[in-house]
C-alpha cells in the first residue's frame, strides 16, 4: 500500500495523461472550472486527475502560496492568494478541497454557500455536527456534494459489486475490512498525527476507505451498535518510531502524536449484518502475515478480495461442488482508474444533476461510525450509534 494516491497514502499519481480517458458516457465539450483546495499530495492527484478527465483546473489555494504557485506552475491556471478569491473566479463551477480534516467543513460551507460543486476529501469532517453543516449548506446551495470515497471505483471493488447484486452472496451476515500498515504512520509528529488536525489516526485516515466500501457493497444497512477499541503503542516518543520509510516527510521529533495508530471495532447493523473493522497504522506482525482487504460471508457465496488488487474470488457451491470464481477483472492501473472514475462520476453529477456516488449522507453514516468507535473505545463498552 505504498503506491502515491492510495488512500491515506496521497502523491501524484503516474499514469501518463490521456485526455480521452473520459471514454464511454463523455461529457459534452465544456470543460468544468475546477478550484483546488489544498495543493499537498491530494490536491496534486485531483489536479491531474481532472485534466486527464477533461476538466479545466481554473484556480489553486493553499495557504502555503508556494505550493499553490508550484502545482500552478507545472498544470496551469491562477494560484489564488485566499479562498475568497479563488471562489469569487467566475470561471470556477467547482472545488476539490483536500486540506486536513479540520479545514473540511468550513471550506465545504463557503464553496456551497458561493454557489460551487463540491467534491471533499475523506473524512467528511471532524464531528457529525460539521457534517450536518455540511449537508444544510448542500441542501440550500443546490450544488453537488460528492465524498472522494475512492475506493469504489477500482476494478477488484466493481467486480465485487456486480457479484453482490446479482445475487451471487445471497445474505450477506458478516464482512472483514481491513487495513494493515506495519510501519506507515503518516507524517508523523505533523497534522496527520495531531488530533485538532485530523481527528483521529488510522480510523479517520484508512478506516472510513474500507467502512465505505462495505457499506456500499452491502446495500447501506443502518448501523445500530458498536464495541470499539483504539490503541496507541508506536512512536512515542517519537524519535524511537523504526520505520523503513515514511510518506509525507520525515518524521518531525517536536511535533504531536496524540491519535491512535490501531483502532479495531465490531458494528452491529439492521438485519443483523455484523462488520469487522481493522485499520492499523502500525504493529509488530511479520511481513504479508495479515491480509489487507474485504471478506464479505454470505450464506450462497462469499467474496475476498483487496481493492487496488487484480482479483477478486468468489467462493461459492455449483453442482453440489465448492468452487473458486475468479472473473478477469480489467487489466491495468487500478488506483488511476479508480480517481478516473471518481471525476466521471463527478462530471456527471454536475452536468447531468443526477445524485453523486458518494454521498453527503454516506460521509454522515461513516462519520457516525466514527464517533462512536471513538467514544466505545474511551467508555470501554458498546455503544448505540447516532442516527
Ligand atoms: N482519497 C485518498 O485516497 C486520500 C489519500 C490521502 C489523503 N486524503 C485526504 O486528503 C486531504 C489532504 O491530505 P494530503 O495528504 O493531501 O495532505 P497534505 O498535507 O499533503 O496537503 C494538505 C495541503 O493543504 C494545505 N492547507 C492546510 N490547511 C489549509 C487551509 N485551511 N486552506 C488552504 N490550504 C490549506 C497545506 O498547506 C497543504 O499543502 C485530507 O483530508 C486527507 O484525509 C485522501
Amino acid at each position: 500500500m505504498d503506491d502515491a494516491g492510495r488512500p491515506g497514502n496521497g502523491g501524484v499519481v503516474s499514469r501518463t495523461t490521456d485526455p480521452g480517458a473520459l471514454g464511454a458516457g463523455a461529457e459534452p465539450a465544456t470543460p468544468i472550472g475546477l478550484g483546488i483546495v489544498g495543493a499537498g499530495a491530494i490536491g496534486t492527484v485531483h489536479a491531474e486527475t481532472a485534466l486527464r478527465n477533461g476538466l479545466r483546473v481554473a484556480g489553486v489555494w493553499d495557504m502555503h502560496g508556494a505550493r499553490a504557485d508550484a502545482l500552478v506552475a507545472r498544470i496551469g491556471g491562477h494560484a489564488a492568494r485566499s479562498l475568497d478569491e479563488l471562489l469569487a473566479m467566475p470561471q470556477m463551477e467547482a472545488v476539490a478541497i483536500a486540506v486536513p480534516n479540520v479545514s473540511h467543513a468550513d471550506c465545504a460551507v463557503r464553496a456551497l454557500e458561493r454557489g460551487k460543486h463540491v467534491l471533499l476529501e475523506k473524512p467528511m469532517a471532524m464531528s457529525v455536527a460539521e457534517c450536518d453543516r455540511i449537508l444544510a449548506a448542500a441542501k440550500a446551495s443546490g450544488r453537488t456534494l460528492q465524498l472522494g470515497f475512492v475506493c469504489r471505483g477500482t476494478p477488484a471493488s466493481a467486480a465485487a459489486k456486480r457479484f453482490v447484486d446479482a445475487g451471487r452472496l445471497g445474505r450477506i451476515y458478516h464482512a472483514k475490512c481491513s487495513i494493515y500498515r506495519r510501519r506507515g504512520i503518516p507524517g508523523l509528529g505533523g497534522w496527520f498525527t495531531t488530533k485538532a488536525q485530523a481527528g483521529g489516526g488510522p480510523l479517520v485516515d484508512l478506516g472510513v476507505h474500507v467502512l465505505d466500501l462495505v457499506r456500499y457493497l452491502t446495500d447501506k444497512p443502518q448501523a445500530t451498535r458498536v464495541s470499539g477499541a483504539c490503541y496507541a503503542n508506536f512512536g512515542h516518543p517519537i524519535a524511537s518510531y523504526r520505520y523503513v520509510d515514511m510518506w509525507a516527510g520525515p518524521p518531525k521529533p517536536d511535533g504531536t502524536f496524540d491519535v491512535e495508530d490501531h483502532a479495531t471495532a465490531l458494528i452491529r447493523c439492521e438485519g443483523g449484518l455484523t462488520i469487522e473493522l481493522n485499520a492499523t497504522w502500525a504493529m509488530n506482525q511479520p511481513e504479508g502475515a495479515l491480509k489487507d482487504g474485504i471478506f464479505l460471508f454470505g450464506d450462497r457465496g462469499g467474496l475476498a478480495f483487496q481493492i487496488f488488487g487484480s482479483e477478486v474470488t468468489l467462493a461459492t457451491e455449483e453442482d453440489g461442488r465448492l468452487v473458486d470464481v475468479k472473473p478477469l477483472l480489467e487489466p491495468g492501473d487500478a488506483l488511476g482508474k479508480a480517481w478516473d472514475a471518481q471525476y466521471l462520476q463527478f462530471t456527471q453529477a454536475i452536468r447531468r444533476g443526477v445524485r453523486p456516488h458518494a454521498t453527503g449522507e454516506d460521509g454522515r453514516a461513516i462519520q457516525a461510525l466514527l464517533e462512536a468507535i471513538e467514544r466505545s473505545s474511551a467508555e470501554g463498552r458498546e455503544l448505540d450509534v447516532q442516527r
